[in-house]
């Protein structure tokens, strides 16, 4: 089990899909789009949110290994996937086999914990790809994937990773030592060791950069009104638990910055694609 339910995936579901960078979704789209057939990894794939986002930039033929180490999870996907396909059927080895719009896609699903590293997944895959996963792990699993990778040139497209910025509105003088606690709070361990949180996408862009890619990044911030405000108060509410549990402030603080109704948030993220020089 992981501290993601399928619930609150679902519900930011439709915020990440339109909050992607769309220049770096095209050069995704540029690099691949030609190909005939390619194999793509999803690293902590959650539900599949990422495949469904993802697939229609990519080719023809895609064959997909979704890894989470939740399993719940993966059940979910499984379902959810073939909901969104326009036919879904059983292929061999527990796979998918599903068509969507231009794409046949196949489909499989790995329970596997990758704080014990990426081993050998990545050996055969065309693309490794994640959202919002990589400001849960340690800079060291960054500079792994990215030395791993680089053994065999494979490129890397990392989505909705958390950048550390955070606008309120309306604003309160309360809001920035909540964010800078629930940042500290995003650096502590969720399963690889200290986590990079808002560190993440400059690590990832310097890694990679190190390893002798071509890195390309761009703002992918989630910009929420009062249409998305259950999403917002959700939000208000995880930020002031994981406050809380920092004890860098005084809980009456939290307490009451809680209760502020907020009609928009912006919280920032980056998405980056990285290619063999
Ligand atoms: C914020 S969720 C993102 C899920 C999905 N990629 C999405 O965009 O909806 C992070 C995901 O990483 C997975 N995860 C966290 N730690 C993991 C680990 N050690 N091994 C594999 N997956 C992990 C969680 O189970 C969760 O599905």
């Amino acid at each position: 089990m992981s501290a993601f339910s399928s619930d609150w995936l679902s519900l930011r579901e439709p915020a990440d899909m339109r909050s992607r960078n769309r220049d770096i979704a095209n050069a995704v789209s540029a690099w691949f789009g030609l190909r005939d057939h390619m194999r793509v990894l999803d690293l902590g794939s959650g539900t599949g949110s990422n495949l469904r986002a993802s697939a229609p930039l990519l080719c023809a033929r895609q064959t997909w290994t979704l890894v989470d180490n939740d399993a719940d999870l993966l059940k979910h996907a499984r379902t959810a996937l073939r909901g969104w396909a326009d036919t879904a059927e059983s292929a061999s080895q527990d796979a998918l086999l599903l068509k969507k719009g231009h794409a046949q896609i196949t489909v499989s699903f790995h329970k596997r914990d990758l704080s014990l590293g990426l081993g050998d997944l990545a050996k055969d895959c065309d693309l490794v790809t994640a959202s919002a996963l990589f400001d849960l792990v340690s800079a060291s699993f960054i500079r792994d994937v990215a030395r791993t990778l680089a053994q065999t040139r494979t490129p890397f497209y990392a989505v909705l990773t958390y950048n550390g910025l955070q606008k309120w509105t309306p604003h309160r003088p309360a809001d920035n030592p909540i964010a800078a606690a629930f940042n500290r709070h995003q650096m502590s361990d969720k399963g690889f060791g200290p986590a990079a949180g808002p560190m993440a996408p400059s690590l990832l862009a310097d890694q990679f950069r190190l390893e002798g890619y071509s890195v390309l990044e761009g703002e992918s911030p989630w910009r929420l009104d009062q249409r998305e405000r259950i999403l917002v108060a959700e939000l208000q509410r995880g930020h002031a638990m994981a406050v809380l549990e920092t004890g860098a402030l005084d809980p009456k603080t939290v307490e009451a910055w809680v209760k502020v109704i907020r009609s928009a948030v912006e919280i920032g993220h980056t998405d980056i694609f990285a290619t063999p020089a």
